[in-house]
């Protein structure tokens, strides 16, 4: 396919696309926040709320059974897009911050002990470190983090320092930076960290958008993902673990759902997955991710990563034009994420300015303020992310946009 078609062929599926901001026709570079929705999505949740509305699983009516199987089958879409050997290993989740809780929680507070070490690194979302200080905190363990290159790789020295130094019971990362764009070698670092003796969680939130996953390929123990930023709904995401792993782990949430039985005596658990979904789940939310999931897979991920890829050196190209700006994060292998800073000049100011112009960037440290503190950049940075429907004439536009704001600003 001719890449630069991708765009003209999906822009008409997503509505907001067609909207303007402040008189002007809408940039939308904000997608590592938070992707825009196709109308299938849309129109999934309207259909569900409008014509099959119940709770699932436990009614003995006509629509209680339509709403199960349209969110069971959000599950499995789920499971066999990522190759999940098994569907009962995906847990519904409010998206990958309440996916880690849960395992930091659930697993943690079960295999980490006085003195072990969870091994993150340097590039982590505040979502992959917090959780971990937490129980950390708790069981008097630690959070060590492998160090990050200049250009924004691992340093995959470092990454096997630590793994000796340490012998970390968990070794959780990132797959692809929400900051820099960076695609960490996870098979590798899995492979690493197992050979250490760790169990590893792999946070997914901003490949699932852009890359073809397999987590039997990746070899990981627990793989999380968020829905929103994968063009799903807000408040759905998963934990996808390995049966032994997710048997072993006691359940962290009580409540209905996740039960068999309940005495004053005693409860007993129910089986996966429903052990870990206390509570009546976000239904509407797991059948939409399943529509997205196959809004996806009806573009291709092959396609959308090699879109992705030509729009990063393009905008890598046109960014280096402009004197005083430099990119953050220029590790060989990307997903569409360009971050940027300008000498003397805030990132707020410049996004501001931006946003005049029907841009939609974002600015700060992307919840990621160790690294910022590590690359030297309190003020954060300046971030333009792409989706499937980004096309070269909005890069080209935040370029002219950004370099007029440098001058006023300057
Ligand atoms: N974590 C999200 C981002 O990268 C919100 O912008």
């Amino acid at each position: 396919m001719d890449m630069s078609s991708l765009p003209k062929r999906v822009r008409k599926d997503f509505p907001i696309l067609q909207r303007e901001v402040h008189g002007k026709p809408l940039v939308y570079l904000d997608n590592a926040a938070s992707a825009q929705k196709p109308l299938a999505v849309i129109e999934g949740q309207r259909e569900y709320l409008s014509n099959y509305h119940a709770n699932i699983h436990r009614g003995a009516h006509h629509l209680a059974q339509l709403a199960t199987e349209a969110y069971e089958g959000g599950r499995r879409k789920i499971a066999e897009h990522i190759g999940a050997p098994h569907t009962e290993g995906i847990i519904f989740t409010s998206g990958s911050t309440d996916a880690i809780n849960l395992v930091a929680q659930a697993w943690g507070r079960t295999n980490l002990q006085s003195g072990d070490t969870v091994l993150v690194t340097q590039m982590e979302h505040h979502a992959n470190i917090v959780p971990w200080q937490m129980v950390c905190a708790e069981r008097g363990a630690q959070v060590v983090p492998a160090a990050v290159l200049e250009d924004g790789t691992l340093d995959l020295d470092d990454f096997k320092r630590l793994l000796e130094l340490h012998q970390p019971k968990m070794a959780a990362f990132v797959h692809a930076s929400n900051t820099l764009g960076t695609i960490n070698p996870v098979a590798d670092l899995c492979t690493l960290a197992k050979a250490a003796g760790a169990t590893t969680l792999v946070d997914g939130s901003q490949a699932l958008p852009h890359l073809a996953i397999d987590v039997q390929a990746i070899g990981c123990d627990f793989y999380v993902a968020t829905g929103h930023k994968a063009y799903g709904p807000t408040g759905i995401g998963f934990l996808y673990g390995k049966q032994a792993q997710l048997e072993a782990m006691p359940p962290w949430r009580g409540g209905g759902e996740m039960i068999k039985s309940v005495s004053f005596d005693g409860t007993t658990f129910n089986g996966l997955p429903h052990k870990f979904e206390a509570g009546t789940p976000h239904i509407s939310g797991g059948i939409a991710l399943g529509i997205a999931i196959d809004w996806i897979n009806g573009i291709g991920t092959p396609a959308i990563a090699a879109h992705e890829q030509a729009l990063v050196q393009h905008a890598h190209a046109a960014l280096g034009t402009l004197k005083g700006l430099r990119i953050i994060g220029t590790a060989p292998h990307k997903v569409g994420v360009v971050s940027l800073v300008v000498d003397g000049l805030h990132p707020y100011d410049l996004g501001t300015l931006l946003d005049g112009q029907g841009i939609a960037v974002r600015t700060g440290h992307h919840c990621t303020e160790p690294l910022m503190q590590h690359l030297g950049l309190e003020s954060g940075t300046l971030r333009i992310s792409f989706a499937a429907y980004t096309t070269r004439e909005e890069i080209d536009r935040t370029v002219i946009a950004l370099d007029r704001a440098m001058q006023m600003l300057s």
